[in-house]
């Protein structure tokens, strides 16, 4: 009997994430290895404080060599410079170290994300950390896993009572509004994380480890996995206006917060703008 095109759907997104396990554990050994050596040249990207080493580099170099090999119709968007156009309909989205300021300091928390998308949205991702050798990952309609178990996100209700994860902008402009809003937000909720890392963000709120994120100004390849492994955790995701989520707005918590949260930083908002 020939499957249905339904099917064959769910066995690429299956497949997918395992590849993108493999690519992710891959390049995570790849970026230890080098580490323990130093980081080895470093530049600045889009601001002075915005850093990219050769590590960064040498991630991507293998995760891309490998896609080019295995998938070569695909779409590729890297975060240090691939842009490959693809005719399969599937497109790659690639953070080689997400988190590189905490590579950069020794810091253990950065990660490797790699999103797979189809035109109906996230298909598949993996995000691995390889200081604390956990594999979180995703496949759309198979559930969320971290090393092989099953995740989900955690059933706090009240926000008083919620551990709320945020990052900054490299913009010294916008890390100022970021960081004025946070005045109002944090009396509010059980307290604030910034780990310095957006893939494993999303993939704590998965986890039931915190209880939301939000940020703004990300790039497509930090929400590639992350997200949707959040979501197939049961959490919800949007922008803060009601939309569906984008790079440049994300917030992402377990069904009883998503509102008030996003209420929350909406009035937030309307604070520091009325003492501007
Ligand atoms: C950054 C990290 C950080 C977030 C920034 C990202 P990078 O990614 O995810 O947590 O706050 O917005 O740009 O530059 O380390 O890949
Ligand atoms: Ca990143
Ligand atoms: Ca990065």
């Amino acid at each position: 009997m020939t499957p249905s095109p339904q099917i064959e759907h769910h066995d690429l997104g299956e497949q997918l994430r395992q590849f993108a396990c493999d690519l992710a554990l891959r390049a995570g050994a790849l970026i230890v290895e080098g580490r323990r050596s130093g980081v080895g040249s470093v530049d600045t990207k889009s601001t002075a404080t915005d850093l990219v080493t050769m590590f960064d580099r040498a991630s991507e170099n293998l995760i891309v060599g490998s896609l080019r090999e295995h998938r070569p119709n695909d779409g590729i968007v890297g975060e240090e410079g691939t842009s490959l156009v693809g005719v399969s309909g599937i497109d790659w989205f690639i953070d080689p170290i997400d988190g590189t300021t905490n590579f950069f300091y020794g810091l253990p928390g950065y990660a490797v994300s790699i999103g797979a998308r189809d035109p109906h949205g996230s298909l598949a991702g993996a995000v691995f950390v390889p200081t604390t050798n956990e594999l979180f990952s995703a496949a759309r309609g198979h559930g969320a896993w971290l090393n092989g178990q099953r995740i989900g996100c955690s059933t706090t209700t009240s926000l008083s009572q919620a551990l709320v994860a945020t990052g900054f902008s490299y913009q010294p402009e916008l890390r100022r509004k970021h960081m004025a809003r946070l005045q109002h937000i944090i009396g509010e909720v059980r307290d604030i994380r910034r780990f310095g890392a957006a893939a494993p963000d999303l993939c704590y709120v998965a986890a039931g480890r915190v209880d939301a994120y939000f940020e703004e100004h990300l790039g497509a390849w930090d929400l590639a996995a992350g997200e949707l492994i959040a979501r197939e955790a049961g959490c919800i995701s949007g922008d803060l206006s009601g939309g569906p989520v984008r790079p440049a707005q994300v917030l992402v918590a377990n069904p009883a917060l998503f509102e008030p949260l996003r209420a929350l930083i909406n009035k937030a908002d309307a604070t520091c703008a009325a003492e501007n």
